[in-house]
C-alpha cells in the first residue's frame, strides 16, 4: 500500500428532514451569499426549507442571493458572485444545489481574494491550501453524482475558450454539507442516471488500474461498484423509495471524498478525455464518461486487464478460463449497464459533427503537456487519439 494522509474536514450531515439543522450550521454575525443554479430550488421546495432555517436563526445575518449559476459553471458567470462578495463583504457563502453549483462556489470561494488574474486559478491550477485566504461555504446538496459535497476539488468552464479546467486545494472543503436524499425525487430521470453513471466511473477511475496490495480500498470499492449496479436501475425510475434513494447519495458521496483514492493508483483519463466533450459539444458529463470508458478500457486492455478480471469476478461475478477472457466480458457487461442506465456509448450518437474531435483534443493536450496519462503514465497523445476515434 502507498503512504498516504487522510485529511476531510467536512461536517456531513446526513438524512430526511436534515436542512432545518441550517440554522445551527451557519456562523452568526456574517453576511450570507445564497448561491443556487436555473431554479431547480424553488420548485422542489428547497429553497422554502432553507429560507426557513435561515429565517428561524437569531445571528444577527443578513442574507444576498445570486442564482443563475449553469450547468458546468461558467467563469464569467462565477466572476459576477466574486465582485458583489468583494462589494458586500460576505462572510459565508452557501451552495444550494448539485456539483455545478457547489462547484461554482469553491471557485468564487479562492478567487475573491486571490490577488491577479483569476482565470489563472484554472489555467495554472492554483492550489487554495490557505483556509484564511478562502471564503468560508457549506452546501445543500440537491444532486447525487459528482461527491463535490465531500471533496475540495472543482471543475470550471472558460466560455471565452472552451475549456473546461480544475481547481482545489484542502482550503476549498465544505465546512458543512447537508445531503438529504429524499431532495432526489424532483430530478428529471436523465440526471438521475447521469449520477449513477458519474458515481460508478469516479470508483473505476480509482480502482480500474493494475493489481496492488491495498485489500481494503479494493473491497470498499466494489462495494459502491456492487451497490450502484443493485440499485442503479430501480432508482432512476422511482427516486421516492427512500431505500434505493439514500443508497445512492451516499454512494456518489463515497465514491469522490478521496477514501477510496488512499494509498492506490488511480487513472482519471477518462474524465480528462471526456471534459473535453463537454467543453467542446456540451454533452452532460457523465454521459461523456459512458463514451469514453468503453474506449479507454479497451485500448488499454493490457495495462488493466489484471484489473478488469478481479473486478470481473467480483463484480459481475463472471467465470473464465482466462484473464484475458474474463477481462472482456467483464468490458461487455459494463458496456451494457451504461446502456441499462440510459447513456449513449459513441460520440456519434450524441453529437453530429464528431469528425475533428480526436485532433482537436490531442493538439489540445499536447499544448498543455498531457503527454503521460493514466496510472500507468502510458496514456501517450497517440493512445487518447486510439481512445477517442474509437468512441465514435
Ligand atoms: O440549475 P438548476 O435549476 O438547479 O438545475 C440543475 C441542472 O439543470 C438540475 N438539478 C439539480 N438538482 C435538482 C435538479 N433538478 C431537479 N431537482 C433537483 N433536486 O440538474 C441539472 C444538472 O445539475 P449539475 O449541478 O450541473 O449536475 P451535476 O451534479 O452532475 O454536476 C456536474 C458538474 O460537476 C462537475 C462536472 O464536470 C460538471 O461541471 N464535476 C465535479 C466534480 C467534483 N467537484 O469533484 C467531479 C466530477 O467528476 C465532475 O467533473
Ligand atoms: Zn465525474
Amino acid at each position: 500500500m502507498n503512504n498516504f494522509e487522510l485529511y476531510n474536514p467536512v461536517n456531513y450531515v446526513f438524512g430526511k428532514g436534515q436542512i432545518e439543522k441550517l440554522t445551527n450550521l451557519v456562523p452568526a454575525n456574517t453576511k450570507i451569499l445564497i448561491a443556487y443554479g436555473g431554479g431547480s430550488v424553488f420548485k422542489n421546495g428547497v429553497y422554502e426549507q432553507v429560507k426557513s432555517a435561515l429565517n428561524f436563526q437569531f445571528k444577527n445575518n443578513e442574507i444576498i442571493e445570486f442564482g443563475g449559476i449553469e450547468p458546468n459553471p461558467r467563469y464569467e458567470t462565477l466572476m459576477n458572485a466574486v465582485k458583489i462578495i468583494r462589494t458586500e463583504k460576505v462572510g459565508f457563502i452557501l451552495a444550494v444545489g448539485g456539483g455545478s453549483v457547489i462547484d461554482g462556489v469553491k471557485f468564487i470561494s479562492g478567487a475573491v481574494n486571490y490577488e491577479g488574474d483569476e482565470a489563472e486559478i484554472l489555467r495554472k491550477r492554483i492550489l487554495f491550501k490557505d483556509k484564511s485566504k478562502v471564503i468560508p461555504f457549506g452546501t445543500i446538496l440537491t444532486l447525487p453524482a459528482t461527491g463535490s459535497e465531500m471533496n475540495s476539488g472543482a471543475v470550471i468552464t472558460i466560455e471565452e475558450t472552451q475549456e473546461k479546467l480544475t481547481l482545489g486545494g484542502s482550503a476549498l472543503f465544505p465546512l458543512f454539507s447537508i445531503v438529504d436524499p429524499s431532495v432526489i425525487i424532483s430530478l428529471p430521470k436523465k440526471q438521475l442516471q447521469n449520477g449513477v453513471i458519474d458515481a460508478f466511473t469516479h470508483v473505476m477511475e480509482q480502482y480500474l488500474t493494475y493489481s496492488h496490495d491495498a485489500l481494503l480500498q479494493d473491497r470498499i470499492s466494489e462495494g459502491i461498484l456492487q451497490t450502484l449496479i443493485e440499485i442503479g436501475p430501480g432508482v432512476v425510475e422511482n427516486p421516492a423509495d427512500y431505500k434505493l434513494a439514500s443508497n445512492f447519495v451516499w454512494c456518489a458521496t463515497m465514491a469522490l471524498n478521496g477514501l477510496i483514492q488512499k494509498g492506490v493508483p488511480s487513472d482519471w483519463a477518462t474524465h480528462m478525455i471526456g471534459h473535453e466533450l463537454t467543453a467542446l459539444y456540451e454533452i452532460d458529463h457523465a454521459r461523456t464518461l459512458a463514451i469514453i470508458a468503453p474506449s479507454l478500457y479497451r485500448v488499454m486492455f493490457d495495462t488493466k486487464k489484471d484489473k478488469l478480471a478481479q473486478y470481473g469476478i467480483r463484480v459481475w461475478n463472471i467465470s473464465g478460463n482466462s484473464t484475458e477472457e474474463i477481462a472482456e466480458k467483464a468490458l461487455e457487461k459494463t458496456t451494457a449497464f451504461f446502456h441499462l442506465m440510459g447513456m449513449k456509448t459513441k460520440l456519434s450518437e450524441n453529437t453530429d459533427t464528431y469528425k475533428e474531435t480526436a485532433d482537436f483534443i490531442v493538439r489540445r493536450f499536447e499544448k498543455r503537456g498531457w503527454i503521460a496519462l493514466g496510472e500507468k503514465q502510458n496514456i501517450t497523445p497517440e493512445k487518447v487519439r486510439e481512445i477517442v476515434e474509437m468512441s465514435y
